[in-house]
């Protein structure tokens, strides 16, 4: 009996997809297809994947050509495949010409011409885009539209900027700069506002209010009533609110996340996460709280919950800027467990993430919240791992993606939960109420 194996995505099936399944079944007698993982696909650049591994199997399946379908995983699962199933030919389309010639070395190799006039990318952009609007300014902003521009499926149309200074980076990019918000949001269908804290909430009220979906800068506000009264208006109106930490988005946070919940280190009894930089104060600059709060409570309250017992808030604040920390910690007291974040703007610290638990402890180091890489270590050295992942566009990438598959499928798919945001807003609002140990500088 000869055995075929062929590998591919088959997103959007298609007549192409069709015809080389067809023709790789006519090579041999048995034919195993190995359709990719989401998670593969994003490590190879492929991140705009329409559908879901499960429908995309289907799809597979339902041409009735494949006799077993395989899930291709990681890199160099190729070979792996090959040996366990005692493969005869592989084969692919003709765009792969010449790649997988190391594979002679295990059995035949075989390109078969690709049907010209269609591909899942086309089909993909066919699909109509989702016109999206940028608020707010500084590097962050400039960010999202560059990540924008490897996602299909939306289009930056507009751009409503807080300062002037900005302007040239869009017009080099031949962006239309709106006069107003007002302008922006009459135009498209959904915005990503990365503008001061201070603005977010009433930006996002008036998004929601006039049906805007809305992917936003953490902390969607500074007081947690706020938060919850943006949280229903989307509901209600069917709109998706996403908050905004990349980091929630970067695979090797995610990933850690999954072990530590799946007990790979025991109980968790301590998280400790610092996120510091050192910045010039300019009038329009966020404090450390709300440039670093989020993502530094990000792991505390996703691991550990929102209920803590009680929090200590010791900052140090800039005496003539009202509410300005350049320097906050805040240490927390779970029932089973205690936590603390440092955060700050204006003192440089060592930026990682160490979370403690009854069997070992995870190591991420600086800088944690954009990391492609962490440890487990334990107290035996032998059974210590280390972990790898692919991080593309500090996380920005795949966040826009998710959003806009929330858009599309009229479900929330963010990765930071309500939750989440209004717990983090909450911090904001206690820190702004702050009076104690408060140390003042001259
Ligand atoms: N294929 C083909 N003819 C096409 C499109 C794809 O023969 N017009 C083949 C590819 O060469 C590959 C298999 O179908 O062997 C699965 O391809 P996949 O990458 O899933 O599809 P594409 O349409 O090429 O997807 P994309 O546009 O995302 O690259």
């Amino acid at each position: 009996m000869t055995k075929v194996i062929t590998y591919g995505t088959y997103d959007l099936f298609h007549y192409g997809h069709q015809r080389l399944l067809e023709r790789a079944k006519e090579l041999g007698d048995y034919l195993i297809v190995g359709v990719t993982a989401d998670d593969f696909d994003k490590q190879r650049g492929k991140i705009n994947v329409k559908q879901s591994l499960m429908e995309r199997i289907e799809s597979v399946r339902a041409t009735g050509l494949a006799d077993e379908i395989i899930i291709e995983e990681y890199e160099g699962q190729k070979i792996d495949d090959i040996k366990r199933y005692d493969v005869d030919v592989f084969t692919v389309g003709s765009d792969w010409v010449g790649y997988f010639d190391y594979l002679k070395d295990y059995c035949d190799v075989v390109y078969l011409e690709r049907t010209k006039g269609v591909s899942s990318t086309e089909i993909r952009s066919k699909n109509q885009s989702i016109s999206l609007g940028l608020v707010g300014g500084g590097n962050i902003l400039k960010k999202y539209y560059n990540e924008s521009e490897f996602v299909n499926g939306i289009d930056v149309d507009l751009v409503f900027i807080n300062n002037e200074n900005e302007k040239d980076f869009y017009q080099n990019e031949n962006l239309m700069l709106a006069e107003s918000y007002d302008e922006l949001l009459n135009v498209v269908d959904a915005v990503v506002i990365a503008s001061h804290p201070s603005k977010h909430y009433m930006q996002i009220k008036k998004a929601l209010n006039r049906g805007k979906h809305v992917l936003c800068e953490s902390p969607f506000a500074l007081h947690e009533d706020e938060c919850s009264e943006l949280e229903h208006l989307a509901i209600d109106n069917n709109l998706i609110l996403m908050d905004s930490i990349k980091t929630a988005y970067s695979t090797a946070y995610y990933r850690l996340l999954l072990l530590i919940k799946g007990g790979n280190i025991g109980d968790v009894y301590s998280i400790d996460a610092t996120c510091t930089s050192l910045r010039e104060v300019k009038d329009n600059s966020w404090n450390s709280i709300t440039f670093w709060g989020p993502t530094a409570l990000l792991p505390i309250f996703q691991i550990l919950g929102v209920d803590y017992k009680n929090k200590t808030i010791n900052s140090l604040m800039l005496e003539d800027k009202n509410n300005f920390d350049l320097f906050t910690k805040i240490d927390f007291r779970y029932d089973n467990a205690v936590a603390s974040i440092k955060v700050a703007n204006s003192v440089k610290s060592e930026g990682e993430l160490i979370i403690s638990g009854s069997k070992g402890y995870a190591y991420v180091p600086a800088p944690w919240w954009k990391t492609d890489y962490f440890e487990l270590r334990y107290e035996n050295l032998e059974e210590n791992k280390k972990y790898f992942y692919q991080l593309d566009g500090e996380g920005i990438r795949y966040e826009l993606v998710a959003f806009i598959k929330s858009i599309e499928l009229g479900k929330n798919n963010s990765y930071v939960s309500f939750n989440v945001s209004k717990a983090i807003c909450k911090i904001m609002e206690d820190f702004e109420n702050n009076d104690l140990n408060i140390i003042k500088k001259h």
